[in-house]
């Protein structure tokens, strides 16, 4: 079966609009900031799947291993008729998933949902082809907004893996959770990833690589500004940094600049001093009573958590409540 065309609930100028107000409420506070949902045009989405190679990027591998270990629970405790992705990417590691409700039987439909419209493309083009049974719904919208068209009927099952929930701030966390539970009916599950606090030198390492991908990724927000709104941005004249705040356990990805510089977008002129920052990405890392905690507070009860043989990642399989 080929994938369904794509189901576009954020359309190009729906996209525009939003990349304008984040530019602007962005590069107009202090310290300035742009969220990571603008990495990911087609580059942004290939530099990713690249960062997910690295020797240094263990996430990728130890959530790989925990859905290695216990795919085939999930699909005998869910009994999902539905599987829902956020944040779906490549949709590789979820392919372990797809695998253990095949052999299982009931999985009728799989719907993954993401920002990056050419990374859905080819994600729905091979899990069609590879999973001739499967309906393969893909969406392009944004988990912050859409979580409300959410497909319904049958038991659901959405996952949130990569540790993506990280990228939201506590705030925004506890609103994205609320939203998911809303959208769920009692019964229905969320399999959620979660990178766990650990020494920041196994971290940080895994935020600033040896052959600099992670550096081209960070830089990729600056073309996708450049490109999208005429921005004239020196992607080059920024500098990746990746630090560890202790006190919030996360790692936030910043661009500093190399020198004083002057950057015209939209109607705004903005100006950096020497080693001036701009956030990028806040990657928060959990441990494991307080996603329960965050999950218990937005109506789920965390039923399973799993880590990796060394405890680098867990991964939590909560039933709304
Ligand atoms: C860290 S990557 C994880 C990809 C994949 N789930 C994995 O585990 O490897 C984050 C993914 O979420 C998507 N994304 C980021 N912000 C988003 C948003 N607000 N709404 C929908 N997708 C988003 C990106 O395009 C990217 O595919």
């Amino acid at each position: 079966m080929s994938a369904e065309p794509l189901e576009i609930y954020l359309e190009e100028q729906d996209l525009g609009r939003a990349l304008r107000d984040d530019v602007r409420a962005g590069l107009t506070a202090d310290p300035k900031w742009l969220p990571p949902k603008w990495f990911y045009d087609a580059r942004g989405s290939e530099l990713f799947e690249e960062i997910t190679r690295l020797p240094e990027y263990y996430p990728t591998r130890a959530e790989r291993a925990v859905l290695a270990a216990h795919a085939p629970d999930i699909a005998a405790v869910t009994g999902a008729k539905t599987l829902v992705e956020l944040g779906s990417g490549s949709s590789e590691k979820t392919r372990l998933l797809l695998d253990a409700f095949t052999r299982r039987g009931g999985l009728g439909t799989f719907v993954p949902l993401d920002v990056s419209v050419s990374a859905l493309r080819q994600s729905t083009d091979r899990i069609a082809a590879d999973y001739p049974g499967l309906r393969v719904r893909g969406i392009v919208g944004d988990f912050t907004r859409h979580l409300d068209r959410m497909p319904t009927g049958g038991r659901r099952l959405v996952v949130f893996l990569g540790g993506t929930i990280g990228n939201l701030l506590p705030e925004e966390r506890a609103g994205f959770l609320a939203a998911m539970r809303n959208g769920l009916e009692t019964g229905d599950w969320l399999l959620v990833g979660t990178d766990l606090v650990k020494d920041p030198g196994v971290v940080v390492p895994a935020y600033d690589d040896a052959a600099g991908v992670t550096a081209e990724f960070n830089r990729n927000v600056l073309r996708v500004v450049n490109r999208e709104l005429g921005a004239d941005f020196d992607p080059e004249a920024f500098e990746h940094v990746a630090l560890w705040d202790p006190e919030r356990e996360w790692i936030e990805m910043r661009l500093r600049a190399r020198r004083p510089q002057r950057v015209r977008v939209l109607d705004l002129v903005v100006d950096f001093a020497t080693g001036e920052d701009l956030r990028t990405e806040v990657s928060a890392k959990f441990r494991p009573t307080g996603i329960a905690a965050e999950l218990t507070g937005a109506g789920f009860v965390a039923e399973h958590f799993w880590t990796d043989p060394k405890g680098l990642f867990g991964v939590t399989l909560a039933r709304a409540a």
